[in-house]
């Protein structure tokens, strides 16, 4: 370690959000393993323990339905971590998984591991920044002209929400957001707003999943206003909360999944969409990549001893009970694995909470929409 990280180190280590980091998240985690455990105790068997089969159609008299020759799962992220993990795992089941990623160069990597093991998996890459809505818009665009162009069934079975960030420092997106809160939230709610129709207008049941965090639970009170979702309220602090932007991220995903499920079952053409929460627990992946090394290693390793780290292959299988769940399972949080879901913090449950939420970022969206549309007239 040179001196230069040992510096850095240090003063990282003087900071409160990385103490609330080491302390509060370990034992947030340490909480939601009691209370499976708990769980498993005096409830016994997970409903969800027996996977359901993907939904494959093979043989289906319906045209509709046999149109359909494999069911499309789009995982943002997808080029490291979790994503990756789903990604291979989810190619090998018999998806065609479509691997939304922000480097050009990563998305090649990763199709080029996959088509190495898996000589039939089909895959497809597309460039798209989550912090960006000119490039989720773009993505959705290049989304449907593929389907039309591979003729295929115009429409999306699976949506898994993965791609996130744990920034250290603020940083403002084109749009005048925060970079993190973008990332996390703003672009999965945009992004899935946009693709709604197209999963509504599957022939067999769709899906949302959200990979949300048991950090979420250090949430204990929040304010929803344009500017902490926009995150425009963070660069007012002295020092970027990042600790708890992270949580409040996360937590804003949860109370998205559960306001989304509340809204697709009111909705007649939306009932064939289900949405779910999932946590994965602590993986090793580069999640913590802004964090001085020897600090995310120290991290790591306190996991580990705890007996609580695990891969991305064991990880992203919360991610896997989630999109093999039954058809009629939504509004739920994944986590733990072998299909075990619990009760998320009571905050997330708060159904006024996650109407302004969505009102709030609702508006968020139309702002970008109307800017976009702008910008095109003006070129
Ligand atoms: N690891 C854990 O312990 C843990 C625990 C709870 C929840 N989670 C959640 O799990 C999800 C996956 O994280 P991970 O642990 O697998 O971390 P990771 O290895 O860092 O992967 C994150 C992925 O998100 C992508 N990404 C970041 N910013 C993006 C953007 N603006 N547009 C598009 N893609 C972007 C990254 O792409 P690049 O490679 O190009 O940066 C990468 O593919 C995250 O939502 C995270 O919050 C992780």
């Amino acid at each position: 370690m040179g001196v230069n990280e040992l510096k850095e180190a240090l003063i990282f280590l003087c900071k409160g959000e990385f103490w609330r980091m080491a302390v509060l998240w370990t034992l947030s985690l340490i909480i939601s393993y009691l209370r499976l455990f708990a769980h498993s105790l005096f409830l016994g068997k997970s409903k969800f323990s027996d996977r359901s089969s993907p939904s494959l159609p093979t043989t289906s008299s319906d045209p509709a339905t046999a149109s359909i020759r494999k069911p499309i799962c789009i995982i943002t992220g997808a080029t490291s971590g979790l994503g990756a993990a789903a990604a291979y795992a989810l190619a090998k089941e018999g998806y065609y998984v479509v691997l939304a990623g922000r480097s050009l160069h990563s998305l090649s990597k990763i199709v080029s591991d996959i088509k190495e093991q898996l000589d039939d998996a089909c895959v497809k890459a597309f460039q798209v920044d989550l912090s960006s809505y000119k490039s989720i818009l773009s993505f959705k665009h290049s989304l449907q002209q593929w389907l039309l162009d591979s003729d295929m069934h115009c429409s999306v079975q699976v949506l898994i929400n993965n791609a996130g960030i744990l920034a250290t420092s603020y940083r403002i997106t084109a749009e005048q957001c925060d970079q993190m809160m973008s990332t996390n939230y703003i672009g999965p709610f945009c992004l899935t707003k946009l693709l709604l129709p197209l999963l509504e207008q599957s022939p067999i049941p769709s899906r949302v999943v959200n990979v949300t965090s048991f950090t979420h639970r250090n949430v204990s009170s929040m304010e929803v206003t344009g500017e902490t979702i926009s995150g425009k309220y963070f660069s007012k602090l002295s020092s970027y909360p990042f600790a708890h932007v992270y949580e409040y991220s996360k937590l804003c995903l949860l109370l998205l999944t559960y306001e989304l499920h509340r809204r697709v079952g009111l909705v007649e053409k939306s009932q064939n969409v289900s949405v779910i929460a999932v946590d994965p627990g602590v993986v090793k992946t580069n999640i913590m990549r802004e964090i001085p090394s020897c600090l995310s290693w120290l991290a790591f390793s306190a996991s580990k001893l705890l007996g609580l780290l695990q891969s991305p292959e064991v990880g992203v299988r919360s991610v896997l009970d989630a999109v093999h769940a039954p058809p009629e399972t939504s509004g739920v949080y994944f986590f733990g694995g072998n299909g075990r879901t619990l009760r998320s913090s009571q905050l997330s449950y708060n159904s006024k909470l996650a109407k302004g939420l969505w009102d709030t970022s609702s508006q968020i969206h139309l702002e970008f929409q109307l800017a976009s549309q702008g910008n095109l007239e003006n070129n």
